[in-house]
């Protein structure tokens, strides 16, 4: 099945995400400036990216951030194959100490926030400086757990299932230059 067929409609086109991510850039290097300026020592923010989903959102907001910063990778495990929550597992972890830093947590979508919640603190037991998170998009009608959310792109109120733009659906149709909304009929036939 090609792109256009799975897509019911497009939520977010690509000029828009590229227009939301030059605010949120502005505004994440506005709050890091000021935080910066109270105290000299503070080392480069790094920005920790959470893979696969947060590729290409990462790639665009980092270049749209104007504060001095270092970044790195966690992986995490996605959704099998389907659309169901599953447990949170880290393939690959941070390759820098974080002690002391702040750090920029960088999701593509906020749904349950086990994920979050789980990585979130597994870095706050490696003792930084602080943490934010700032997430492309956010479901805060599907949540199961509380996350502090800090920076985020769109919000979604209907339960859509979103692909593009790093969004999967089986691992296919991150490369999708928009975010659309999957049809209802691809969802119950994958689904187990
Ligand atoms: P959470 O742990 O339930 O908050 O899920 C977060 C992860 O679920 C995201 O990083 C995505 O990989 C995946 N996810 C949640 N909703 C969607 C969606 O609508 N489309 C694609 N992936 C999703």
């Amino acid at each position: 099945m090609d792109d256009n067929h799975i897509v019911e409609r497009v939520l977010f086109s690509a000029e828009e995400i590229q227009k939301r991510v030059r605010e949120l850039g502005a505004a994440i290097s506005a709050d890091y400036r000021e935080a910066g300026t109270k105290n000299e020592r503070t080392r480069p923010l790094l920005v920790v990216g959470l893979l696969k989903g947060a590729l290409p959102f990462m790639a665009d907001l980092i270049r749209a951030i104007q504060v001095p910063m270092e970044y790195d990778f966690i992986a995490v495990s996605s959704y099998e194959n389907g659309t169901v929550p599953g447990e949170v597992r880290v393939l690959k972890d941070l390759e820098r100490a974080v002690a002391g830093r702040n750090l920029l947590v960088v999701e593509d979508i906020v749904d349950t926030g086990h994920t979050l919640r789980h990585i979130t603190r597994r870095l706050q037991a490696r003792d930084p400086a602080s943490i934010k998170v700032c997430t492309l998009l956010d479901k805060p009608h599907r949540r199961e757990v509380e996350v502090e959310v800090d920076y985020v792109g769109f919000k979604l109120e209907d339960p859509w299932f979103v692909v593009g733009y790093g969004l999967d659906f089986g691992e296919l149709y991150r490369n999708l230059p928009y975010i659309g909304a999957l049809r209802s009929e691809c969802i119950e036939r994958c689904e187990r």
